[in-house]
């Protein structure tokens, strides 16, 4: 039996404008806009062959770092299940899956932005065969497996959800905001401070449904539509003051509404507060533009452009290494 072999990397992503909260079949409650990373991806080779038994069903097997993943196998068969009128293509097809991902498997990076990007990827390269794949339905399907997913398809920025100043935005997918904004964003570095590595205490799955009886939920999501067109402008603008302003406002109300929701709780630690503190003061001391992110999660993505990287490298190394777990930080940029 002649079987095919397609390999594809997709990377992770990290908002800067927050998605969070979703309704009916993923779709955002408001726009969120993030940069596309380069060194945290997730490889992904798919085998196919056709499964002459079996006519009608998809069989897969599932691989994450080179060990059988029961977890992952059912999580990607309930996904094709739930959309199989998309995925016609891969009936009477076995698959063999196997997945690695470039960041450790502790670092505590969210990972389901790169891996179910990368797996659309690869069945849509059965698809597409050696034709280009279409890119929006890339978005479209990923965003179907995990929102933030729909913005790792394009390199440098994207934007989900519809917004009223990008007449092609879409809360079915993502699109490039790449050739939109100021070529001092496409130089910024993302240096991710791991404060822990291990499992969140609250996935985002519970997250995302805490909001829907969270009582500050339509306030949140009109600062989120407000905060997405005035970061389009200062992305557009090359307003460094002005990102910073958005990025911090963004990680706190993010990290709030999960204090404030019905049960509350709490994802950062004493060590993310401090490292916060650090790069507050050190951009007083230094007036360098460098700010700090958060996603759903203990560690801290401290953003900074290009010409400030040798300050910050010595910064990480003197003041915010030893707050993190065993001193460990990963160098990542926007991907380009
Ligand atoms: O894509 P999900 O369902 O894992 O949700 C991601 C939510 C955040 O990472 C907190 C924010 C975002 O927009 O990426």
């Amino acid at each position: 039996m002649n079987s095919s072999q397609i390999i594809k990397r997709s990377p992770s992503n990290i908002a800067i404008v927050k998605y969070w909260g979703k309704h009916d079949n993923q779709l955002p409650n408001n726009p969120s806009i993030s940069f596309t990373l380069s060194n945290c991806y997730t490889e992904t080779k798919l085998g196919y062959e056709i499964n002459d038994i079996d006519k009608d069903n998809i069989h897969l097997d599932f691989y994450f770092e080179g060990k059988e993943n029961e977890k992952f196998k059912t999580k990607i068969e309930k996904y094709l299940h739930d959309n199989e009128e998309y995925f016609s293509f891969l009936k009477g097809l076995k698959l063999r899956i196997e997945s690695t991902n470039s960041f450790p498997h502790s670092s505590g990076i969210a990972s389901s932005a790169s891996s179910m990007s990368a797996l659309v990827l690869c069945l849509l390269g059965i698809k597409y065969k050696d034709a280009e794949i279409n890119l929006q339905e890339a978005s479209f399907l990923s965003r179907l497996a995990s929102g933030s997913a729909s913005r790792s398809i394009f390199p440098t920025m994207s934007l989900w959800g519809e917004t009223p100043s990008l007449p092609n935005s879409s809360d079915e997918y993502a699109v490039s905001i790449a050739d939109l904004v100021d070529p001092v964003f496409k130089s910024y570095h993302d240096s991710i401070l791991i404060v822990s590595s291990e499992e969140k205490s609250v996935s985002s799955r519970v997250g995302h449904s805490l909001m829907n009886s969270h009582p500050q939920a339509q306030e949140r999501y009109a600062t989120a539509r407000k905060n997405t067109e005035d970061l389009l402008k200062i992305l557009q603008s090359g307003d460094l003051e002005g990102f910073i302003n958005i990025a911090e406002a963004e990680a706190n109300q993010l990290h709030d509404l999960m204090a404030t929701s019905t049960p509350s709780y709490t994802l950062k630690k004493p060590n993310t507060i401090k490292i916060i503190e650090k790069i507050v003061q050190f951009r007083k001391d230094t007036s360098l533009p460098i700010c700090y992110t958060l996603d759903a999660g203990p560690n801290v993505h401290l953003l900074y452009p290009d010409f400030c990287a040798q300050d910050v490298k010595s910064f990480i190394n003197d003041e915010l290494k030893n707050h993190c777990f065993e001193n460990k930080w990963i160098e990542d940029k926007v991907s380009i």
